[in-house]
């Protein structure tokens, strides 16, 4: 009796936190717009829809925009496992995910709330490991990358979160 209690509370245990990479997919940006478009708390959605990142799509023409070899980077939806795709568009261009993880296992408000338990569920604050993957010469467009100078041009902070 108390060892299958433990079985089902282990399994229970394992079923909760036991998360992997294969469990978060990619949401797109309109799922975080909900919460993270207030202008109190830095509007990021907006701030980020009036970046090059989510008009990447639109730099591509013709049959670019289905070439594997450019959406690879100037889309989230073409350099992510097509597997993980949930409800993310193309359209989007380089969207949220790109850089803070697929979303579907941390966008709820109760985790969000939690640093923590937001990145044990795929959250990223990403470094300029995360920028290189997209900015380096494999574009014929590369102008350079200076990770201080490129964040700022991109920046979108929340200024009631405590650093
Ligand atoms: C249901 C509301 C909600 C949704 C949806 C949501 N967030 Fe959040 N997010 C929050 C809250 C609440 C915080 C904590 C900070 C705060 O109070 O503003 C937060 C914090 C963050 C932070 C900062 C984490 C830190 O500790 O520095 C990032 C980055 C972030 N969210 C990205 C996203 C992304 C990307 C999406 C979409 C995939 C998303 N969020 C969707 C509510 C939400
Ligand atoms: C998934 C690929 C990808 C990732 C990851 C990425 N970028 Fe970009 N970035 C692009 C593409 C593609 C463009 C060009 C968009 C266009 O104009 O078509 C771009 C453009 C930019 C620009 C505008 C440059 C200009 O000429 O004005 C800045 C600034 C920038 N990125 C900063 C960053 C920073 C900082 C990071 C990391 C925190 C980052 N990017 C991560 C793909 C990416
Ligand atoms: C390795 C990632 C990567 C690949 C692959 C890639 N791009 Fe880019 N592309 C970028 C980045 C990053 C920028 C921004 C350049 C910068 O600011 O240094 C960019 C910029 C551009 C721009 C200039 C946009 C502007 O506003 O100045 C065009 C056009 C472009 N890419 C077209 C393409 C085409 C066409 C392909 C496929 C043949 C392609 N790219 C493949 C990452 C990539
Ligand atoms: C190209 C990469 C990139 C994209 C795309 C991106 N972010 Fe960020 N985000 C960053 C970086 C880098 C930081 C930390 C530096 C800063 O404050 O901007 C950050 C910080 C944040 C923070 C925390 C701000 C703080 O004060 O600490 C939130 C919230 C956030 N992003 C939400 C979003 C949402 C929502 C989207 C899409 C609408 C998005 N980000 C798109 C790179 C990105």
């Amino acid at each position: 009796m108390i060892r299958s209690l433990i079985v089902i509370c282990l399994v229970t245990f394992l079923g909760t936190y036991n998360l992997t990479a294969q469990d978060f997919e990619y949401v797109g940006a309109k799922k975080c717009k909900m919460c993270h478009n207030k202008p109190a708390k830095g509007g990021q959605y907006k701030q980020w829809l009036g970046t090059k990142h989510a008009t990447a799509m639109e730099s591509l023409k013709g049959d670019e925009k289905k070439d594997p070899a450019c959406i690879k980077c100037h889309s989230t939806y073409g350099s992510v496992d097509s597997d993980l795709i949930a409800t993310l568009k193309i359209t989007e261009g380089v969207s949220c995910e790109s850089c803070h993880g697929p979303g579907s296992k941390y966008y709820p408000n109760a985790i969000m709330k939690s640093r923590e338990k937001s990145m044990a569920r795929g959250l990223i604050l990403p470094t300029k490991d995360v920028c290189l993957k997209c900015h380096n010469d494999e574009c014929a467009h590369y102008k350079g990358f200076d990770f201080k100078t490129y964040t700022e041009k991109i920046t979108h902070p929340d200024p009631t979160l405590k650093k």
